[in-house]
């Protein structure tokens, strides 16, 4: 059978041959994106299909953008009103439906407790209707455990720089405050250092573009949404990219991101270990931004962005957004 098979196709232009796979190559593609949009849209937060974990998705979003606000390098008192009010009601609704200890939910309820002491410490006048808004969430809780977010020095912040990887993993943050410049040569030891990270079948295909001038780092952070407050002080800017040439089958189409994210972490590591402060950016942005992207600094269209990476020296003193985490027992299942 196999046999008339390959007669037949001698007899087949092969340009009708290449056609019909690409056909078929294609169609494969659209019945995986038609998979991942309709996983997505189904089980992702877009369109808002109540469940506890969407909920606390938001407000972990919210709470977030007021810890970030309490730690930026100049905090402007009375900020993020409206999310803030968001946030108290997401908080309100929540806990109507849902369990309260929920360490997200109780971290949230400190962070609006601490928004409230900040200003009443530097004795801002919030409005009236802000402060009932606030007592309304925080009168309802027993036991109250206020946030703090933290402070550190350029001197400590690199202490555990060479201590054992749980020390030295703990050790490292998002940092949103910088100051003065850092080397070329901490940034290429770091990118010297990234290169054992794991790729599929070691194909390789992440690329970094280290953004020194200044005037384009401030061209690439109009585009990217999430450096307020903080990017102006940036020294160098890293994009990371992934380069789709070796990738070969439409099951691989999700692999530039897997590979980038694996790069990404173990570059930020190796950023910590060269005394580099610096902070993951997200690349969320739309078609036309991500074109408009690849005018600010010239990135072959064969590559995908995945994340920047903001880098710069450390100011004497800073604050550190607390970015509470789960306890580990609450995100793994044992399947026996
Ligand atoms: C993919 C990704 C994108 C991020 N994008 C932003 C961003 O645009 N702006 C920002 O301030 N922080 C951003 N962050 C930093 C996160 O807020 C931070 O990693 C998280 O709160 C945990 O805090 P930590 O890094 O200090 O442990 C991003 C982090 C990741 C992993």
């Amino acid at each position: 059978m196999q046999k008339i098979k390959n007669i037949i196709k001698k007899f087949i232009p092969k340009r009708f041959l290449e056609k019909r796979n690409q056909n078929f190559v294609i169609k494969k593609y659209d019945s995986y994106s038609n998979y991942d949009k309709e996983l997505f849209l189904e089980h992702s937060n877009i369109l808002h299909q109540e469940t506890q974990l969407k909920y606390i998705g938001r407000i972990v979003q919210l709470y977030h953008i007021i810890e970030k606000g309490l730690t930026m390098p100049e905090m402007r008192l009375g900020f993020g009103q409206p999310k803030l009010i968001n946030l108290i009601d997401k908080c309100l609704d929540y806990q109507k439906k849902y369990d309260t200890k929920n360490i997200q939910y109780q971290h949230a309820i400190g962070v609006i407790a601490e928004y409230k002491n900040i200003h009443q410490e530097h004795q801002f006048p919030l409005e009236e209707s802000l402060l009932v808004k606030i007592k309304s969430i925080l009168e309802k809780e027993s036991d109250l455990k206020i946030t703090k977010q933290l402070i550190k020095t350029k001197a400590n912040y690199f202490e555990h720089q060479l201590a054992a990887f749980d020390t030295f993993s703990n050790s490292r943050h998002s940092i949103r405050n910088f100051s003065g410049t850092i080397k070329s040569e901490q940034i290429e030891e770091a990118i010297r250092l990234a290169q054992n990270t794991p790729t599929a079948c070691n194909r390789q295909p992440i690329r970094v573009h280290i953004i020194e001038n200044k005037e384009l780092i401030a061209e690439a952070f109009k585009i990217q949404n999430g450096n307020r407050g903080f990017g102006h002080l940036v020294d160098k800017l890293l994009v990371i990219t992934a380069d789709i040439s070796s990738y070969q089958d439409s099951e691989e189409r999700n692999l530039p991101y897997v590979d980038g994210g694996m790069y990404t972490m173990n570059l930020l590591y190796a950023l910590h270990f060269n005394k580099v402060a610096a902070i993951p950016l997200n690349w969320c942005r739309t078609k036309e931004e991500d074109l408009k992207m690849r005018k600010v600094i010239s990135i072959p269209n064969s590559e995908i962005i995945i994340v920047f990476v903001g880098c710069g020296n450390l100011p004497d003193d800073f604050k550190l957004a607390v970015s509470k985490r789960y306890d580990y027992k609450d995100i793994f299942t044992k399947h026996n």
